[in-house]
């Protein structure tokens, strides 16, 4: 289900749930790139400038799966994409995520067609609030049993 993994993925990458990664410390001085990292410091690296960045993502404040599938259609993987960080201390629970987001997802659309009760156009993409999480606004939904 290539086009469902794409939604997904590009849910991920728009939203951008956690744009400041979480904070971790140098344990020790780091040399890194000709600059150092005193011991102590807090790092931020961050995720948002990572899945917004216009030079790997195009329109990055657009919302469009098809960036993250080829000409034929298949599933293209993306390198700009980690909305589990990466690295060592990469989120443990990235592949236990992954799977239910395509299982809810999966299951919750071949059930129920989803409904909004204002225009698509009418509805605010921003955030609630922003802080270490991007919290959704509220959104009003009407779902009905899918006909077959
Ligand atoms: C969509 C869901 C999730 C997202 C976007 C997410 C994202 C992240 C991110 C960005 C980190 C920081 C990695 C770093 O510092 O480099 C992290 C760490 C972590 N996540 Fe997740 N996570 C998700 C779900 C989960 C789940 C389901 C679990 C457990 C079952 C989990 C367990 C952890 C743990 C234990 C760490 C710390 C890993 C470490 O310090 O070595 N996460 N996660």
């Amino acid at each position: 289900m290539p086009y469902m993994e794409a939604v997904i993925h590009e849910i991920q990458r728009f939203s951008d749930i956690l744009p400041m990664n979480l904070p971790r410390i140098a344990m020790k001085d780091i040399h890194f790139r000709g600059y150092v990292i005193p011991k102590g410091t807090y790092i931020y690296p961050l995720l948002s400038s990572v899945h917004y960045d216009p030079e790997q993502h195009s329109n990055p404040q657009e919302f469009d799966p098809g960036r993250f599938l080829d000409s034929q259609g298949c599933f293209k993987k993306v390198e700009a994409f980690m909305p589990f960080s990466a690295g060592k201390r990469m989120c443990i629970g990235g592949g236990l995520a992954r799977m239910e987001l395509f299982l809810f997802f999966t299951t919750i659309l071949q059930a129920f067609t989803l409904h909004s009760p204002v225009p698509p156009s009418q509805i605010s993409l921003a955030p609630a609030s922003v802080g270490v999480g991007k919290v959704p606004p509220k959104y009003q939904l009407s779902v009905s049993q899918r006909q077959h």
